[in-house]
């Protein structure tokens, strides 16, 4: 018994150090060989630069994420503040910044390839061919819009400013190693999109490019999974240092009569509020990008919400102060 005991545990040991092993170096696997750079070369005319800074500034939301915390303000004006990164999220797998998307050679992607940011967009695997937390969604964008925010990207000056290395934790390994994988669109990316106040235009927004789903869908937040009723809200954001302590769950915004926050609305209601702005200053909600879509664009989100399966979902206190919270 104590002999069969003895070789249980050397086991039970040899298990948690291969796992060990398996996780250390398993969480840096590098996916250039299954997902190679393509060649590219991205040509833009000034139509499709416009249409880029437009996406990045407005519904796609780049500089709200790749901007430090300080200047998040000047990013709700819509001020061309530079995009040099250090925005943290504090994620129980551990802290990611964003980096710099300037120019700069040195710190930022001036010395990446169009091919290596276009695998970024496409499929969350970073230059060097690590894979990311699908923080973002753009898998589905089209064609046109991917290559318009790209061209647009390119022309943003070099600034300097030093990239922050990710801290994962031990669970971030695990959860790398084990789950994160690259990101892939069902189907084939159309090729382009008409910006009109469709409803399929609606849900293209949603869904491919202003990731109000990412947000309004319960996630969890150790993996990135989605494990809620799409649209029902209940992802938690804070309390931490980007939300100044505050706490906030998404609401639901499924049109169901008791607990969606819009189903009382009529489109003009709801144009208001896009267009109104944050109320609560540390909201994750990049609400300062969203209030400059265009009337049309709100119409078809509107449109496609009103499509949405309705959820019965409260999901309580959706703001919570610092004083509380902690
Ligand atoms: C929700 C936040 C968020 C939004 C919105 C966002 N990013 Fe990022 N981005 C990140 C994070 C976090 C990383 C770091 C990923 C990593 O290293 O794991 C990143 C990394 C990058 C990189 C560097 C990849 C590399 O090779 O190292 C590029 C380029 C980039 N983003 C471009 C964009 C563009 C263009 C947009 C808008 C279309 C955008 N981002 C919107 C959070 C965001
Ligand atoms: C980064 C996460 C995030 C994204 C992306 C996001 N939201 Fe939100 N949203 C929130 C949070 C958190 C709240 C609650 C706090 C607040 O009202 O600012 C909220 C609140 C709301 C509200 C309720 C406002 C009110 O006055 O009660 C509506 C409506 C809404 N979001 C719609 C949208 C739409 C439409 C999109 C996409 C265009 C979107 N959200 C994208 C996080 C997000």
């Amino acid at each position: 018994m104590k002999r069969f005991l003895l070789i249980l545990l050397v086991l039970i040991v040899i298990a948690a150090i291969s796992g060990y092993f398996f996780v250390n170096n398993g969480y840096t696997h590098n996916y250039d060989e299954e997902y190679p750079v393509k060649e590219i070369t991205i040509s833009a005319d000034s139509t499709m630069i416009a249409h880029g800074k437009y996406l990045a500034l407005g519904p796609a939301h780049c500089q709200h994420c790749h901007s430090p915390y300080e200047n998040i303000q000047a990013v709700e004006r819509g001020e061309e503040v530079p995009m040099t990164g250090g925005f943290v999220f504090e994620l129980p797998i551990g802290n990611l910044y964003t980096p710099n998307i300037t120019s700069d050679v040195e710190t930022g992607i001036g010395g990446y390839t169009d091919g290596q940011i276009y695998r970024m967009l496409r499929h969350n695997i970073r230059h060097d061919g690590q894979v990311c937390l699908e923080l973002m969604p753009f898998f589905n964008m089209s064609e046109y819009d991917v290559e318009s925010v790209i061209a647009y990207i390119r022309t943003l000056a070099p600034v300097r400013s030093e990239r922050k290395e990710h801290e994962y934790n031990f669970l971030g390994k695990v959860v790398r190693t084990l789950v994160i994988k690259p990101s892939n669109s069902a189907t084939a990316p159309l090729d382009y999109i008409k910006r009109d106040s469709t409803i399929a235009y609606g849900k293209y927004l949603s869904e491919a490019v202003a990731n109000c789903y990412g947000c309004h869908t319960e996630r969890d937040l150790k993996t990135g999974a989605f494990v809620g009723e799409p649209y029902a809200g209940g992802t938690v954001f804070g309390p931490d240092a980007s939300t100044q302590n505050w706490k906030f769950v998404t609401p639901n915004i499924t049109t169901d009569p008791e607990t969606g926050v819009i189903a009382a609305w009529n489109e003009a209601q709801f144009i208001n509020r896009m267009r109104g702005g944050r109320v609560h200053q540390t909201s994750p909600m990049p609400w300062g990008p969203f209030s400059r879509l265009e009337d049309m664009e709100l119409k078809a989100i509107y449109r496609f919400l009103q499509t949405v399966k309705p959820v019965k979902r409260d999901n309580g206190q959706i703001v919570t102060p610092p004083t509380e919270a902690s």
